[in-house]
């Protein structure tokens, strides 16, 4: 006699997390949450409106709009937006739609401007937003043409953080630094470490998408189990990227306590560093070494910090140096030492999403580190790199990975129920192997995606 799949226990267990499609809220476990959540596109669109739509997202940073008329076009969610310093100073961040038939009305990335022309039918929109000209106005009535429905409309909410600019779409909810909470230590961090108190991100952009789901970056962005693995060709003398590491007999472990890394005392390297997780969905890990730091030993750089801060005050910004990726969610990664930059990340479609990587240059420091910092891009997250590369490969197996209808769940268990508290109220605080920082997204991720309002 035969058993089917659907009698054994295995199957059973599976069958009691089966999820009620309209039940979003059974789609995260603590300990797993559902395939769907990747793939189903009306999952997509709710997460449009009830994620991208209700949180703090991350625009632009200050240098890209610094003088007036300054302008950086960018998305929030799904929607284009203008991010704008008028002629007074203020900023601004407009739907990019015109107002007259729906036009994306500015199409280059950045520049400066007096006035904003769409394309199509030519109306003129100056940089507060007002329609200030429309083509052979006399077909139209005074009265038409002063409604003020007719301006660009502007996003409800912008928020300027100490050079990060953010918007929300709800007019209601928490400000954005209670929504930041831990996070801003890697913003107050970055500037604190800028001899002359300054960031730009004047270099341009490394910008490539990938046929898989937003949250995979955001994930990635503290996920420290997949570094050995992954990135094999990086991190393990002898290394090979992953399609020609098997049957590879010798090499680098990145491993501590065994050889062996399936034995319960063995452990990640990583694991020296730690994973933050907290409310709202925000995340960071620690540095695990002072690799990440070695910019800040550098000796015209010690040198002008130590004339600011004093030679204790230097050595105690060195040892409160310890953010490394400052994840927030949901859509930018703060790289916030050594290899600094900005990823944006920008959601299309279930299985499409845009990457940005902006790298930083921080003023005070000598000409060979800012392009030490470039270099250092080069190698770890361009297009060419020889690590984001990887993490692109993967995301996109996952995606096709879910593809396949068994097993329905994905599991997030690492570390679970072990994490000890953190500084923050809600902050919990793990090993950088465990997914301590996914979770905590998910928690938020579940929070917005189930409030009817
Ligand atoms: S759609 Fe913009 S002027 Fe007609
Ligand atoms: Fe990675």
């Amino acid at each position: 006699m035969t058993t089917k799949l659907a009698d054994t226990p295995v199957a059973a267990k599976r069958r009691r997390y089966v999820s009620d499609p309209g039940d979003i809220g059974s789609l995260v476990q603590p300990d797993r949450v559902h395939g769907s959540v990747y793939t189903d596109p009306a999952i997509f669109e709710l997460e449009m409106e009830r994620v991208f739509g209700r949180a703090w997202v991350f625009l632009a940073h200050e240098s890209q709009v610094a003088e007036p008329g300054d302008f950086f076009t960018t998305h929030l969610g799904r929607q284009p937006v203008i991010v704008c310093r008028d002629k007074e100073g203020a900023i601004r961040v407009f739907f990019n739609r015109c107002t007259h038939r729906g036009a994306i009305v500015c199409r280059e990335a950045q520049g400066n401007t007096n006035r904003f022309q769409c394309p199509y039918h030519g109306w003129i929109f100056d940089t507060t937003g007002r329609l200030a000209g429309v083509p052979y106005r006399g077909a139209y009535s005074d009265e038409f043409l002063a409604d003020e429905g007719l301006n660009l409309a502007e996003v409800p909410r912008v928020e300027n953080y100490r050079g990060f600019i953010f918007g929300c779409l709800s007019d209601t909810g928490v400000g954005l630094v209670e929504h930041m909470g831990p996070l801003i230590e890697g913003i107050d961090g970055i500037l604190e470490r800028a001899p002359e108190g300054a960031i730009s991100v004047p270099v341009g952009v490394h910008q490539y998408e990938f046929r898989g789901n937003w949250k995979m970056q955001i994930e990635n962005g503290m996920d420290e189990y997949h570094p050995p693995f992954s990135h094999a060709s990086s991190v393990k003398k002898g290394g090979h990227q992953m399609q020609r590491a098997y049957g590879s007999t010798d090499g680098y472990k990145v491993v501590r306590g065994s050889e062996d890394q399936e034995v319960g005392y063995a452990e990640s390297y990583y694991d020296i560093a730690e994973c933050h997780g907290a409310d709202y969905g925000q995340a960071f890990l620690t540095i695990p070494d002072e690799s990440r730091k070695v910019d800040l030993r550098e000796e015209s750089y010690k040198a002008k910090m130590i004339a600011n801060l004093g030679e204790a005050g230097y050595e105690d910004m060195f040892e409160r140096a310890r953010m490394s990726n400052a994840v927030f969610y949901p859509n930018m990664i703060l790289r916030s030492t050594g290899n600094v930059h900005i990823r944006t990340i920008q959601p299309v479609a279930v299985d499409h999403t845009i990457i940005r990587v902006w790298p930083i240059q921080i003023a005070g420091y000598a000409d060979h580190m800012n392009k030490g910092v470039l270099k250092y891009s080069n190698i770890h997250v361009s297009v060419a790199s020889f690590v984001q590369t990887d993490d692109i490969e993967i995301f996109e197996r996952v995606q096709e990975g879910l593809q396949a209808q068994q097993p329905e769940w994905l599991m997030l268990a690492r570390g679970l129920d072990r994490e000890w508290e953190g500084q923050f109220p809600g902050e919990l605080v793990g090993k950088a192997s465990w997914e301590t920082g996914i979770r905590k997204q998910f928690a938020y991720w579940k929070d917005l995606m189930t409030a009817p309002e």
